[in-house]
């Protein structure tokens, strides 16, 4: 599929799906304490999608039992809710969301923390949060997509995190995933050239030790092989002619 160049219209309801996400970001975060079930998380943000008029974009895509992705710990990304998984004190929680909002699809993911967690696992959310915004710095129409993975890659590498290279970003508009993918690792090639107009869903994976992953026999989550920490942070982006647009921050 061709990368897709969203018209003015388009970019509009983009910003309105990406503007409803944060929304459910910023209220699942809110509600995030030691004790609760990360079926409980799924519930609440099922119900805050749909009251938004919004349809939970990962809920049967391809299986996925759910409307959110909780990943704790060790969980990459794509663990499924349960409500035997309870949080605890010093956890770390990746959360990932979207929806669909009259046709158009938004992507977001966050990690929090648990109550008070380790200087460790603080300086692996922060690392991974900072990634982004290190990525997106080469966000611009002219540029190349490989740019932002080449800033990725020299921002993280300094801490000595893996990178996770078994799962990038995308493109997003009418579909959840559309090309181009987006590599968080440095790439040897130049990659497409970023033109205004393209909507991208930006999400460094970050494992405080190896970069390799495995699946778990749920065939979703994502762990990692060496059991270390591992942090999620993504947001929906606009290519523009000047500074890249952030649309699902809040
Ligand atoms: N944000 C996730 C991604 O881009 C979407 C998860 S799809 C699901 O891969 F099926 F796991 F929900
Ligand atoms: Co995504």
């Amino acid at each position: 599929m061709a990368v897709t160049i969203k018209s003015a219209r388009e970019i509009e309801l983009m910003r309105e799906s990406c503007r409803l996400l944060a929304k459910v970001h910023k209220a699942l975060e809110e509600a995030i304490r030691p004790g609760m079930s990360t079926m409980e998380i799924d519930i609440m943000g099922d119900k805050l999608i749909r009251e938004l008029g919004c349809i939970p974009n990962f809920r049967d895509y391809h299986g996925y039992p759910a409307s959110i992705c909780t990943s704790v710990n060790d969980e990459v990304v794509h663990g499924i809710p349960d409500k035997h998984r309870i949080l605890q004190e010093g956890d770390i929680i990746s959360l990932d969301a979207g929806l669909i909002y009259k046709g158009y699809h938004s992507d977001a993911a966050r990690t929090h923390a648990v109550g008070e967690v380790s200087a460790d696992a603080k300086k692996l959310m922060d690392v991974t949060k900072q990634s982004f915004f290190e990525g997106i710095k080469m966000a611009k129409a002219g540029n190349h997509l490989h740019d932002i993975s080449n800033a990725i890659d020299a921002y993280v590498s300094q801490f000595g995190y893996g990178i996770v290279r078994d799962l990038v970003g995308h493109g997003i508009g009418t579909s959840l995933h559309e090309d181009p993918q987006i590599p968080n690792f440095a790439q040897k090639r130049k990659g497409i050239r970023l033109q205004p107009g393209m909507t991208l869903a930006i999400e460094p994976m970050i494992n405080m030790g190896r970069a390799d992953v495995e699946w778990l026999d749920d065939d979703w989550t994502v762990v990692t092989e060496d059991g270390s920490l591992s942090a999620h942070y993504e947001n929906t982006i606009l290519i523009t002619e000047g500074e890249p647009e952030i649309l699902t921050l809040y």
